[in-house]
């Protein structure tokens, strides 16, 4: 066991943890931070992305120790006083969001995009999704949502 202190959307964390525990299992089963999603645990659905020091990673595969001294951000942390995010309130216009289950991930890739680049094009937004899978939508309305909130 080892103690590591995380700072997630804006809030410092000690936590004692296993050394081969992931950052995934430090926020959904440690903190209750159940937003992030636990899907294929491999690095290929994306559920599980956050943003870690401004980049979007999948969580599953980064041990929680590494995370240690970063920033990092989940879907949580996309509210302010209580307020959806433009993202959030665009996705729910667009009705991208079916099971929920690849939303959070999602969220946090488009965010981190935003960041990066605040006025992509379609091809863009794909690319940047491209490793968030989706189950439901067909991917049509996701991008239409992202599309819709850069021109806010
Ligand atoms: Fe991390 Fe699928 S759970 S990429
Ligand atoms: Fe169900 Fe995307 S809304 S997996």
């Amino acid at each position: 066991m080892m103690e590591i202190t995380l700072n997630i959307n804006e809030r410092e964390y000690t936590v004692q943890i296993i050394e081969t525990e992931t950052l995934l299992d430090v926020l959904r089963e440690k903190l209750g931070l159940t937003g992030t999603k636990r899907g294929c645990e491999v690095g290929e659905c994306g559920a599980c992305t956050v943003i870690m020091d401004g980049k979007a990673v999948n969580s599953c595969l980064i041990l929680a120790a590494q995370a240690a001294g970063s920033r990092i951000r989940t879907v949580e942390g996309m509210t302010r006083n209580g307020q959806l995010h433009p993202l959030q309130l665009s996705f729910l216009k667009h009705d991208a969001v079916h099971c929920g289950f690849c939303t959070p991930g999602m969220l946090m890739s488009a965010e981190s995009l935003l960041e990066h680049n605040p006025h992509p094009n379609a091809e863009e937004i794909k690319t940047a999704l491209a490793g968030n899978l989706c189950r439901c939508t067909g991917y049509k309305q996701i991008i239409e949502a992202v599309e819709d909130a850069v021109k806010k």
